[in-house]
């Protein structure tokens, strides 16, 4: 493996395919430091041909920071920190359909996730990406000075009431600036989603709903977008402050299949 890892933009605006490393074997610190800074980057980085097991995932997600606990699903049996995301025949729904950031919800919604997917289906279960700095440049002045101070209620009982199995598992709701400062890039990022979001707290319910519509139709132009077609062994790592992920589910009734982990993140900052 040589010391600098290519790293090859999908788009100019998003995504990057990470070539060089073996995601099963330790890491150098180089290695992690330039895996770190190519998301980054790209805000979402891709890797080929790692068959990695639990321990190796964990291990992957920990150079990045402490892992986090799913506030939705539990994890798998041995693994709290790991997540199923699964697809087949007997599915009435997948993990990601809608556009979202994974927990938003949370009060400290996660700095990032990792989803490795071992079985994909002939064709088709591509996820896509947005970045959600680029639609937040990408609006007017007027409408950045508006948006700024404002806040939006993130729900979980919404999602994860009607699929849980625990019926005492308490669901976070949680409240964060529409507009936020990425922590490391300093830079200003959209953070709403049409999964999580249930209306911006200082508006009229009429208001609310006609600002979200607008943003949401807004990140979800294609123009900030990356669309990623996995293979056996794709690995997916993704920064959740700064964007949104979509799981298409047009492979019904193949099976489609992984495991995820999602690191920690901190309390969004207002911009
Ligand atoms: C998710 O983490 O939201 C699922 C993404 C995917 O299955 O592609």
């Amino acid at each position: 493996m040589s010391e600098t890892l290519e790293i090859k933009p999908l788009t100019e605006r998003i995504g990057a395919e990470v070539f060089g490393v073996d995601l099963t074997k330790p890491l150098s610190n180089s290695h992690v430091q330039q895996i770190h800074d190519a998301l980054m980057a790209h805000c979402v980085i891709f890797f080929r041909d790692q068959a990695i097991n639990h321990e190796q995932h964990e291990t992957l997600g920990r150079h990045f920071g402490q892992l986090a606990l799913h506030s939705g699903v539990s994890g798998i049996e041995g693994h709290p920190y790991i997540v199923k995301i699964h697809g087949d025949a007997d599915s009435k729904h997948v993990a990601g359909e809608r556009w979202h950031s994974d927990l938003s919800c949370d009060e400290e919604p996660p700095m990032g996730s990792i989803l490795a997917l071992h079985t994909v289906p002939e064709v088709g279960g591509d996820t896509l990406w947005t970045n959600m700095y680029s639609a937040y440049d990408a609006l007017s002045p007027r409408m950045k000075v508006y948006l700024e101070g404002l806040t939006a209620e993130h729900n979980g009982e919404i999602i994860y009431r009607p699929i849980t199995k625990e019926p005492n598992r308490v669901l976070p709701i949680s409240n964060h600036p529409v507009v936020r400062v990425h922590p490391v890039t300093k830079r200003k990022c959209l953070f709403v989603n049409r999964q999580y979001v249930t209306k911006i707290n200082e508006l009229s319910r009429q208001e609310s709903a006609a600002i979200l519509d607008f943003l949401f139709d807004h990140c979800e132009e294609e123009r900030y977008q990356c669309r990623f077609r996995w293979k056996p062994n794709s690995i997916a790592f993704w920064d959740n402050r700064c964007t949104m992920h979509q799981a298409v589910w047009d492979y019904f009734p193949k099976t489609r299949s992984g495991y995820r982990v999602t690191i920690a993140g901190d309390k969004p900052i207002a911009a």
